[in-house]
C-alpha cells in the first residue's frame, strides 16, 4: 500500500466535514486514485461489477462519485451514498447527472433487498 494511503488518519474519512480542511482530503483522494496500486484495484473491482449490468447497485461511501460514474457508464444503475456534505457537493459538481444521496452507512436511507456477494452483486430497492 502506498505510504500516502497510510498517512491519511482513519478518522479523517469518518468525519470529513468536521476536519480542518475537507478540500485537502479530496485532493489527497484524487492523488491516491492515480497511484498504480489503486488503479489496478479500481479496474478489477469494476470488471467484477460488470456482472451487475442493468441492476441497481449502491456505492456506500461514494466520496467524489468516481466509482458511481464508472459503474453508470458500464450500464449499472448505480446510486452513491455518503455522509459528508462536502464530498457530495464535489461529487455533484463533477457528476451532475448521477444519483447521489446523503446518508450514513450505519443507518441507510435506502432499504436493502436481497443481494448476492462474491462477484460484488448487491440488490437495493429504489431510493425513489
Ligand atoms: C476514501 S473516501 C472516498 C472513497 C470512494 N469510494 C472513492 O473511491 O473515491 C471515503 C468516503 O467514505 C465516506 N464515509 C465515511 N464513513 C461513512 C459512513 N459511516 N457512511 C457514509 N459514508 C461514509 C466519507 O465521507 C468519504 O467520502
Amino acid at each position: 500500500m502506498p505510504a500516502e494511503a497510510r498517512a491519511v488518519p482513519p478518522a479523517g474519512w469518518s468525519r470529513v466535514d468536521d476536519g480542518p480542511d475537507p478540500g485537502r482530503l479530496i485532493t489527497g483522494r484524487d492523488r491516491l486514485a492515480r497511484d498504480p496500486f489503486f488503479e489496478v484495484l479500481h479496474r478489477r473491482l469494476l470488471e467484477l461489477l460488470a456482472a451487475c449490468r442493468g441492476e441497481l447497485a449502491l456505492d456506500v461511501g461514494c466520496g467524489t462519485g468516481e466509482a458511481v460514474s464508472a459503474l453508470a457508464a458500464g450500464g449499472v444503475r448505480a446510486v452513491g451514498i455518503d455522509r459528508s456534505r462536502r464530498m457530495l457537493e464535489e461529487a455533484r459538481r463533477r457528476h451532475p447527472v448521477l444519483r447521489l444521496v446523503m446518508g450514513d452507512a450505519r443507518h441507510l436511507p435506502i432499504a436493502c433487498g436481497r443481494g448476492r456477494s462474491g462477484a460484488g452483486r448487491t440488490g437495493v430497492s429504489s431510493p425513489g
